[in-house]
């Protein structure tokens, strides 16, 4: 969704501020636009469409100076347009304001200032900020004294940077609700920026703070300055970024998301080498809820949104086997509207891999409402739903960029599963020996995902097959029916080919009429218990001449002969093979998409995370 990036200091402003926003690309936007300071003066250039229009018209505009803000803009209050483009300005055009979220009471402020004689030019929300910054200002108090009056008087989330030919030396911003960095350069460079998102202001940035909601102030080359709203100053306290160039680049991948297929392998490694110790004891430093607590849940509530509520579902399964914890799995939207009943024993474990998905913050925000306790799974230690939780586990899966989620997902099956066996042995629900057996299973994963990133040819096959059709279904059962829906998910995705997926026992209560020759069917069968039941619904579809493309264990010889395309995985336990059965299923929407000439890491109307509701 929206992005946020600022600079103070001697480099070219134009290419900092466009490199900023070119990283902030994947978050999904519809238009873009800087504003900058040359001394005293402003200036602005926005653009529908991509960040090249932009560039585009930069080069014709020549926009430098010292300080200057940019925006990527996904459209809410107004069409994605010139005039709808973030920055906004008063009508004097000396102050230029950038804005994430949303200020839930604009139309009121916008009607008073209209009846002052306030004109506004856009249909957003944003444009009441630089109308009502201009109205206090000739108040005749410091720009300092009219920024904080104004924050005082919108509601709403949202994270805000503020340019003025006032104080042209300084960067003004607050936040409410959305992320918002500071950052400092290297020591010798008088250089400070803003930024919504880090991969903004990678590399240029050393050290780095995450403000809080509630907190203002400014940038200047050399300073900091962060107060709360009731004008104190806060203590600025920088710390190294943690994240290199290198994982914010595509390398030699022509995709990002096609890289970060290829890191599970890693990814999964770097999680069983933190979470296991010598002796195959689960360890979860960050966690801070004692044996004594975990031993007292009586029941837990997943809630998250898209391919992490697809991992929650998996979850759910994991907790309620291995754990034997009564455990049920919502999606964000759904369960903090419907009042969901639930006793001081339960907890609820938010999923989110950005950690700033509306849904799932205010998911959490009504568990906390009811005196309930909050665990979430996140790959952002530093994000809203990170610090809202009563405590975290860490997804270790590093920066995600492609907008069609992989390794995030599968590093929130690694956790999960790690976690129900962890409270399986507070809870003593399973046997040692079973437990152990389950853990060396896990530790085979990285060298299975291995082998099957090695064998692109049948997934490519099947890619190729199905760039031309329409519309498919993904078919799954117990630990693989959220498969079926991560699958089907990811394919809808990038390639804009409908499908959908189904429980394998829910298929004959509808979708059955969908089969036809035109309509294949993505099955997901891998050996374990279930396998015979899925077979009958490769049989039925079989019965009704549509196509099977089957996801099976190597060798499975009856399947294959069912099947019209295949793609084997290694064997493994039937409650570990979500982690890969949805290996292939990523590769095959992965090279759909790329077959039909889509743009895999950013998908048309798509936001890697979703601040909005
Ligand atoms: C968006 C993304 C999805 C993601 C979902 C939840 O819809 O496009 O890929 O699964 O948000 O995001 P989260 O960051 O909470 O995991």
């Amino acid at each position: 969704m929206c992005g946020i990036v600022g600079y103070i200091g001697p480099k070219a402003l134009d290419s900092v501020l466009l490199v900023g926003l070119k990283k902030l690309e994947y978050r999904g936007y519809d238009s873009a636009g800087i504003a900058v300071l040359n001394k005293d003066e402003l200036s602005i250039c926005k653009a529908k469409g991509k960040i090249i229009n932009l560039e585009e018209q930069l080069k014709s505009q020549g926009l430098n100076g010292h300080a200057g803000i940019g925006h990527t803009r996904w459209a809410t209050h107004g069409e994605p347009s010139t005039k709808n483009a973030h920055p906004h300005t008063n009508s004097d055009a000396n102050l230029a304001v950038v804005h994430n979220g949303i200020i839930e009471n604009y139309l009121e402020i916008k009607n008073d200032l209209i009846s002052k004689g306030y004109v506004f030019v856009s249909d957003t929300d944003t444009e009441v900020i630089p109308h009502l910054l201009d109205y206090e200002i000739k108040k005749n108090i410091s720009l300092q004294d009219a920024f904080l009056n104004c924050l005082k008087k919108i509601d709403g989330k949202f994270a805000i940077a503020m340019i003025s030919e006032k104080e042209s030396n300084k960067i003004f911003f607050a936040r409410n609700g959305a992320p918002l960095i500071l950052g400092k350069g290297k020591k010798s460079i008088p250089e400070s920026f803003i930024a919504s998102d880090l991969p903004a202001i990678i590399p240029i940035a050393r050290e780095v703070i995450y403000i809080n909601d509630g907190e203002w102030g400014y940038i200047e080359n050399n300073k900091i300055e962060i107060f709360n709203l009731q004008n104190s100053p806060i203590e600025v306290k920088l710390e190294p970024i943690e994240i290199t160039e290198e994982e914010i680049e595509k390398g030699k991948y022509p995709h990002f998301m096609l890289k970060e297929i290829y890191e599970q392998t890693s990814i999964l490694q770097k999680i069983i080498d933190t979470r296991l110790d010598s002796d195959n004891r689960i360890i979860f430093e960050e966690l801070t809820f004692d044996n004594e607590y975990l031993s007292r849940i009586g029941r837990v509530i997943i809630q998250a949104c898209g391919t992490s509520l697809n991992a929650g579902l998996i979850g759910k399964l994991y907790l309620e086997i291995l754990s034997k914890l009564t455990t049920d799995a919502d999606f964000s939207s759904e369960f903090r509207y419907r009042n969901p009943v639930a006793g001081g024993d339960t907890l609820v474990i938010g999923i989110s891999q950005s950690g700033e998905t509306a849904d799932t913050l205010a998911g959490l925000h009504e568990a906390k409402a009811k005196f309930l306790k909050v665990l979430s799974f996140v790959n952002n230690k530093n994000s809203s739903i990170s610090r809202e939780s009563d405590s975290i586990i860490d997804l270790m899966a590093g920066p995600e960029i492609g907008v069609a989620s992989t390794k995030a997902y599968t590093a929130e099956l690694v956790s999960l599963f790690l976690f129900s066996l962890y409270m399986s042995s507070i809870r003593w629900a399973m046997p040692k020996e079973e437990k152990f057996k389950l853990i060396n299973e896990l530790k085979t994963l990285p060298e299975k995902i291995e082998q099957i990133l090695q064998k692109l040819e049948p997934i490519q096959e099947i890619a190729n097959y199905l760039k031309n059709v329409s519309n498919t279904l993904y078919l799954g059962r117990t630990f693989n029916y959220a498969t079926a829906l991560e699958g089907a998910l990811k394919l809808k995705e990038i390639s804009y080919i409908h499908a959908s997926g189904y429980a394998g026992g829910e298929f004959k209560h509808g979708p059955i009429a969908l089969i036809s020759e035109e309509v294949p069917s993505i099955v997901i069968v891998p050996e374990g218990e279930i396998r015979k039941k899925t077979i009958s619904n490769l049989l039925e579809v079989k019965a009704r001449k549509g196509k099977i493309i089957s996801i099976i264990t190597e060798n499975d010889k009856e399947v294959k002969d069912i099947s019209d395309f295949y793609v084997e995985i290694p064997k493994i336990c039937e409650p570990l093979s979500p982690i890969l059965t949805v290996i292939p299923l990523q590769l095959i929407a992965y090279y759909t998409a790329v077959y039909r000439g889509c743009d895999v890491d950013k998908p048309r109307n798509l936001a890697k995370s979703v601040t909005v509701e």
